[in-house]
């Protein structure tokens, strides 16, 4: 099984693929999240992704595709991968075809989680991250079990510095402008399909498990 999760920010790519990599063990590749652990850090990487993240900006494409091609050629034997965040450009998609036909791997389906500004905005500005496992709760959605406190690990939970309302519309901007692009891009490989991201979560979740063959059985 090998996916790319599309979608807008705060349409719910991390909140499903945590549960597809829970229910169904696929290893996870989120830039976002890759990104986010190397700005803690004081080295190149960490200050460039700092100075691209707060701003809303797209970090540039040959940082991030430079980082996607390590972590795929690493699980090569298992060949399966859901990918969070990555490609949201059109270079960065071209550069996937590439690394993965040299890794012999082909895509099986990108799914695209349709959800429009407003519910997009409602999202992020009330959404906390787990500052130890990336975990993602919403206040008023998906709050945790006690205020402030991650359910799985019990780290802390912390607003992302890009889900202050300024950072939201820009994001928002640049995924129109930049990612958008990429539905025909799939659209043409006959490899996109997209999900009304706006149920809920459990709902979403049932109709990917749907479209990816995996309730097939039942
Ligand atoms: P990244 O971390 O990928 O952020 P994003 O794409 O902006 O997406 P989000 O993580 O904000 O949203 P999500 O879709 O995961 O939604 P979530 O499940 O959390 O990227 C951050 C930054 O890193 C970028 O801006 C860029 O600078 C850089 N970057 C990353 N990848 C890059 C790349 N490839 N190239 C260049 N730069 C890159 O859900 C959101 C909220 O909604 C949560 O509170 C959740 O609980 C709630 N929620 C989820 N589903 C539902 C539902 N069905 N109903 C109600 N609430 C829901
Ligand atoms: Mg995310
Ligand atoms: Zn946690």
């Amino acid at each position: 099984m090998r996916i790319i999760l599309l979608g807008p920010p705060g349409a719910g790519k991390g909140t499903q693929a945590a549960r597809l990599v829970e229910k169904y063990g696929l290893p996870y590749i989120s830039t976002g999240d890759i990104l986010r652990a190397a700005r803690n850090s004081d080295t190149e990487l960490g200050r460039k992704a700092k100075e691209y993240m707060d701003r809303g900006e797209l970090v540039p494409d040959e940082v991030v595709i430079g980082l996607v091609r390590e972590r795929l050629s690493r699980l090569r034997q298992r060949g399966s991968f859901i990918l969070d965040g990555f490609p949201r450009t059109v270079a960065q998609a071209k550069a996937l075809d590439e690394i993965l036909a040299e890794l012999g791997m082909a895509l099986d389906r990108v799914i695209d989680l349709e959800v429009d500004p407003p519910a997009l905005v409602r999202r992020l500005s009330r959404r906390r991250t787990c500052r130890v496992c990336g975990a993602v709760y919403h206040l008023d959605y998906n709050p945790p079990q006690q205020p402030g406190v991650c359910d799985s690990c019990g780290g802390e939970l912390y607003q992302r510095p890009d889900d202050q309302e300024a950072t939201i519309q820009r994001r928002l901007q640049v995924y129109f402008e930049q990612t958008r692009p990429l539905e025909e891009y799939y659209e043409r490989r006959r490899l996109l399909t997209r999900i009304d991201g706006e149920a809920s979560i459990d709902e979403v979740e049932l109709a990917i498990e749907t479209v990816l063959g995996l309730k097939e059985q039942e």
